[in-house]
C-alpha cells in the first residue's frame, strides 16, 4: 500500500482515538480484561488497514473484544476515523513481530490475517504474516484451539501459508473460492472489495493451534 505521509500525523491519530489507542502495549501484557473492564474473548487483526473490517465486526458482536494493529501510523489513523462508540475495540500502532511482547500465554481467541502483504520474492518470505517465526508467536498468544482466520486473494502467499501452517495446525474450511455464508460472520475488507471488483478470486482458510495443554 503506498503511503502518503501525514504532518504531525502522532497526535492527529491521538486526538481521533482518544483512550482507544493504547500508547504503551507493552504494559498491558496479561492484563487485556482490564482495559476491556470484561473477561470476553480477544480478537486481534494484525494488518488491519483502514479498518473497514474490525469497525465492522466489533459492531456486530458487542460481546467480544477487539484489537486492531497496524505498523503504520497514516494507515491506521484511517481506521481511527471510523472509531464511533466502539467500546469493544482498541487500536495498537506495532509490528505483529512484537506479539510475544504485548500479550500473555494464552491471551487470545482468535487472529485475522486479512489480505497480508504477500512479499512474493521467496527472499522476502520471513516477512510474511505465516511465516514460522510468526506462526510461533501466534501458538504462544493464541489458546488451545484458538483460530487463526485468513483472507487473501494471493495464490503464493495462500499456497506458502497451507505449508507452513500444515506443520503444527490443524486445517479447516479451505476454500479457494471464497463467498459469504451465514455461517461465518465476516465482514468485508477495503481491499477484498477492492479484489472481488475486478474478479479475483478471494481464497480463505482456518487454522485450529492445537497446542497442549488448557
Ligand atoms: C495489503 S494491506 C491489507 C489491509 C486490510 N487488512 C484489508 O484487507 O483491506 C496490509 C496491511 O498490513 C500492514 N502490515 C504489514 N505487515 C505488518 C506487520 N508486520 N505488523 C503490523 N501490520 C502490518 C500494512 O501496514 C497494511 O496496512
Amino acid at each position: 500500500m503506498r503511503v502518503r505521509k501525514i504532518k504531525g500525523i502522532e497526535e492527529k491519530i491521538e486526538k481521533v482515538a482518544g483512550d482507544k489507542l493504547i500508547l504503551k502495549p507493552e504494559d498491558y501484557k496479561g492484563k487485556w480484561h482490564k482495559i476491556f473492564g470484561n473477561y470476553n474473548p480477544i480478537f486481534i487483526e494484525i494488518g488491519c488497514g483502514k479498518g473497514q473490517f474490525i469497525t465492522g465486526l466489533s459492531r456486530m458482536n458487542r460481546d467480544i473484544n477487539y484489537i486492531a494493529i497496524d505498523k503504520v501510523e497514516e494507515i491506521l489513523y484511517k481506521t481511527a476515523l471510523k472509531l464511533k462508540n466502539d467500546y469493544n475495540l482498541r487500536l495498537l500502532l506495532t509490528d505483529g513481530r512484537l506479539l510475544t511482547e504485548i500479550f500473555d500465554e494464552n491471551e487470545i481467541d482468535g487472529i485475522y490475517l486479512n489480505f497480508s502483504d504477500p512479499w512474493p520474492k521467496n527472499r522476502h518470505h520471513k516477512r510474511r504474516l505465516t511465516s514460522i517465526d510468526f506462526l510461533n508467536q501466534y501458538e504462544k498468544v493464541l489458546k488451545k484451539k484458538g483460530r487463526i482466520n485468513l483472507k487473501t486473494d494471493n495464490s503464493i502467499l495462500f499456497e506458502y501459508s497451507l505449508n507452513t501452517l500444515a506443520k503444527r495446525w490443524k486445517l479447516e474450511n479451505i476454500t479457494l473460492n471464497y463467498l459469504y455464508s451465514d455461517e461465518i460472520i465476516d465482514v468485508e475488507t477495503e481491499y477484498e472489495a477492492k479484489f472481488r471488483e475486478k474478479g479475483n478470486l478471494i481464497y480463505r482458510l482456518e487454522a485450529v493451534n492445537t497446542k497442549e495443554g488448557e
